[in-house]
């Protein structure tokens, strides 16, 4: 009896210790948006626990899934709002910037964009008519309740080059600067930003600079590069990283971290990046951490984390916002990508809700 008193009083005590914890919100919310994407359980009230952790700790939210084309515009005249909608009241209620993700994107596109009903290709005039449709029905729909969108996202392919996808081959590389021009006509006060993976990788970074130098020439509203920042234990290079966010801020707009995660498993064959399409099939090797991590995988996220943390300590002043993708481990797409059925430990906040030691000393950077 005396044994599970004192138990109880032990939780408790590190329960009301954890409620005393500062939080990412109050800490790095001084300096920039801290925020995490959030999937349609949350929006839809079937996960309260994940709402609490997000009301407290983050001052931003961003949809993974509901605002992308596939979606929301499932059909050239019809749109899915109800998602969507509940994301933002709900954001608006708890006092969170909403983050829109995302206009123009190959990947999860409205599944009719590229395509007549008898499987022609459009059109070049009639693919820039329904870029023109999408955003500006979407864009205005939020008008002034959204602080920025992913305008574009991953248009660069990992050697610099332009992706070629149909919005390219079809429209020509100024279908970028329409979807700029169109997302300011839609909402004309928010923010505007390019977004992608892979950014330290020199050739792209470099390839992000040109790109980002000839919208602003043109006169487009670029306020931000997004840098997704789906990282691994051993990627990317952090000294490439942080010549990366130098260099975007070189150019005058912030930089965004927008979609950060650490993947702790093993990857088939030295992949990185977040090619989404990319996938491997389920094999026991790749799943090594069923139970958990070791103690020596657990010093490498610890340590991996608090490297990054540095580097964004040391550029807090050109970094408009760190958004995780996704609010805990159980709840991130790396337990399903780039391999179906496995179990990560990507995020600060771990399967039961709580947060990890290395929170505090990540917060500790900042204090
Ligand atoms: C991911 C979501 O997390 C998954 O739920 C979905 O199945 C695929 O897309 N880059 C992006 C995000 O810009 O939109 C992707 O989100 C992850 C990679």
């Amino acid at each position: 009896m005396k044994k599970l008193l004192t138990l109880a009083l032990g939780i408790v005590r590190s329960a009301s210790a954890y409620a005393q914890t500062p939080t990412l919100q109050e800490v790095l919310g001084k300096y920039f948006l801290v925020g995490a994407a959030v999937d349609t359980n949350f929006t839809q009230g079937n996960d309260p626990q994940a709402e609490a952790l997000c009301r407290r700790q983050f001052n931003s939210v961003v949809a993974e899934n509901c605002m992308k084309g596939e979606i929301i515009h499932p059909a050239v005249n019809y749109f899915y709002w109800r998602d969507a909608d509940k994301l933002v009241d709900w954001a608006e209620q708890n006092g969170k910037a909403v983050i829109g993700h995302c206009l123009v994107w190959h990947s999860q596109p409205p599944a009719w964009m590229f395509t007549y009903e008898n499987g022609d290709t459009v059109s070049r005039d009639d693919l820039i008519g329904r870029m023109y449709n999408h955003i500006m029905t979407v864009a205005s729909r939020y008008r002034g309740r959204i602080k920025g969108w992913d305008v574009v996202n991953e248009v660069l392919n990992d050697d610099g080059t332009m992706r070629q996808t149909p919005y390219y081959t079809i429209i020509g590389p100024e279908y970028i600067e329409m979807a700029f021009r169109f997302a300011h006509e839609a909402d004309p006060d928010a923010e505007l930003y390019i977004n992608d993976y892979s950014l330290s990788n020199p050739a792209k970074r470099e390839a992000m600079c040109r790109l980002v130098r000839s919208l602003q020439q043109k006169g487009c509203r670029v306020d931000a590069i997004g840098m997704q920042s789906h990282n691994g234990f051993n990627y990317p290079d952090y000294t490439e990283y942080e010549k990366s966010i130098e260099a975007f801020a070189g150019l005058g707009v912030k930089v965004l971290i927008t979609e950060l995660d650490i993947n702790m498993l093993p990857n088939p064959n030295d992949f990185s990046g977040a090619e989404i399409s990319q996938k491997f099939k389920f094999e026991k090797a790749l799943n090594p951490y069923k139970n958990g991590l070791t103690k020596k995988g657990q010093r490498l996220f610890d340590q991996r984390y608090l490297d990054l943390f540095k580097i964004y300590e040391r550029h807090k002043d050109q970094i408009g916002r760190i958004t995780f993708w996704g609010l805990t481990d159980r709840h991130s797409w790396l337990n399903d990508w780039p391999v179906k059925g496995r179990t990560n430990y990507p995020l600060l906040f771990d399967r039961n809700y709580a947060p990890k030691p290395v929170l505090n000393d990540i917060l500790k950077l900042f204090e």
